[in-house]
């Protein structure tokens, strides 16, 4: 089904997340405009305000009274998100006592080593269920600064280690085999902080004390590539997309889509808040299969349950590499797509890092599992629409850990 209009989305997450924690960090009271209203930052501010900071609401505006955090009286409960359980980590390290975060059912299955171990050779020490899962118990305290090669591309790994450098004596320096997104370079930037880069290598010295500010949330280019890919995939479509973040290194989905032959440009591209932002443009045509690898999946390593849909109304054989990281997201992303696309009638080989997709695919309707994940249930959302078929989804409401009013606000397009 063709669509047309004009959308504006909900804030980003990650940079949502970003700008509590940054705020209570920093010293004064931070402003955040446009934040995401999403579970998720949910997580984050019950997290931070356990830890000390004061969060207010007035209208539609957050702010955030940072500078003194501390030793938690309760549980930190991250939920079901990675960005809180991560980020936090790097947060309490810096604090002197004991910290307990556990999370749901999903998150307490997705590995902490990956920011346990860094944080240990900087100081910290932790107790964790089978030594690298959730709950567990963060001893922070005094920091020092390490030099660490990440041996996955991780932004919540990345951003965990600068956030425990602010505090640490000495230089923090981390390295990621290829980049992963930048938004916590960015704002500490933007926040005052004294941090560079070079390469895939990000460095900070700490202590360093960090200034309020007042920053506006951009649109979330991980919600919009669900109307893109729609508007991609369905012939005579036209959709722009208001005031998105264009961060280069989230924009990798733009990129595949313009490979396989959409047509997709942006207009009226700005700086705000350290970010750039500007709007859409996506209009519909054929597309062609592609091969979606190497240094690139980090930058949509969010994006490839909705780049797999688009991969099914394409001409040809699409592969998707080197993507083992989806098998550890909110749910194990490969199996929960390869499951979900059988069970719609398509053929779709499953790969250890990925999977292979021929298309263009027939689907008739049917049901899928989503496993709770919201990104699977708005994937597949869209596949429905742009087949028009009948697809039943068994979790609806999960889409609410990044996207409150996905189905409405779709429904205005179609
Ligand atoms: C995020 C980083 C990514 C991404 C997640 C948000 C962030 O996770 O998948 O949705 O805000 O830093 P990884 O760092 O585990 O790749």
């Amino acid at each position: 089904m063709k669509i047309t209009g004009e959308l504006r989305l909900p804030g980003d997450k990650s940079i949502s997340h970003r700008a509590f924690m940054l705020g209570a960090l920093a010293r004064g009271t931070t402003i955040v405009h446009g934040s995401l209203e999403s579970k998720d930052v949910q997580s984050t501010r019950q997290a931070l305000q356990i830890l000390g900071a004061d969060i207010g609401k007035h209208g539609d505006v957050w702010t955030v009274a940072g500078g003194n955090l501390r030793e938690p009286a309760s549980v930190i409960d991250a939920g079901n998100s990675g960005t809180t359980a991560r980020l936090i980590s790097g947060i309490c390290a810096g604090i002197d006592g004991v910290a307990v975060m556990t999370g749901d059912g999903s998150l307490v299955n997705r590995p902490m080593a990956r920011v346990m171990r860094p944080l240990e050779m900087m100081g910290a020490s932790f107790l964790a269920r089978k030594n690298r899962f959730l709950p567990m118990a963060i001893k922070g305290g005094k920091l020092a600064g390490i030099s660490y090669d990440m041996d996955v591309a991780s932004a919540q790994v990345k951003s965990c280690l600068l956030l425990a450098g602010l505090k640490a004596e000495g230089f923090t320096k981390v390295k990621e085999p290829s980049r992963s997104r930048d938004h916590s370079e960015r704002m500490l930037a933007f926040f005052g902080a004294n941090v560079s880069t070079e390469g895939n290598t990000v460095e900070i010295e700490g202590p360093q004390e960090i200034e309020a500010r007042e920053i506006f949330v951009p649109g979330d280019p991980s919600s919009a590539a669900f109307p893109a890919v729609w508007a991609a995939a369905a012939r005579e479509s036209e959709v722009v997309l208001r005031d998105i973040c264009l961060n280069p290194t989230r924009i990798g989905f733009i990129n595949v889509l313009r490979r396989m032959g959409a047509d997709i440009s942006f207009e009226n591209a700005r700086g705000v808040s350290g970010e750039t932002v500007g709007d859409i443009l996506v209009k519909g045509g054929a597309l062609q299969a592609t091969t979606i690898e190497g240094d690139e999946i980090p930058r949509l390593i969010d994006e490839i349950p909705i780049l797999a849909v688009a991969a099914c109304f394409a001409q040809g054989t699409t592969v998707i590499r080197d993507a083992s990281e989806l098998r550890v997201k909110e749910t194990d992303r490969i199996s929960a797509l390869v499951n979900g696309l059988a069970s719609l009638g398509a053929h779709v080989e499953e790969k250890s890092d990925g999977l292979v997709i021929h298309g263009p695919l027939h689907f008739h309707g049917g049901s899928i599992r989503t496993y709770s994940d919201h990104r699977i249930a708005m994937a597949f959302h869209i596949l429905s629409k742009i087949s028009d078929t009948d697809v039943a989804i068994d979790d609806r409401d999960c889409v609410d850990i990044s996207f409150p009013g996905f189905f409405s606000l779709m429904e205005t397009l179609g």
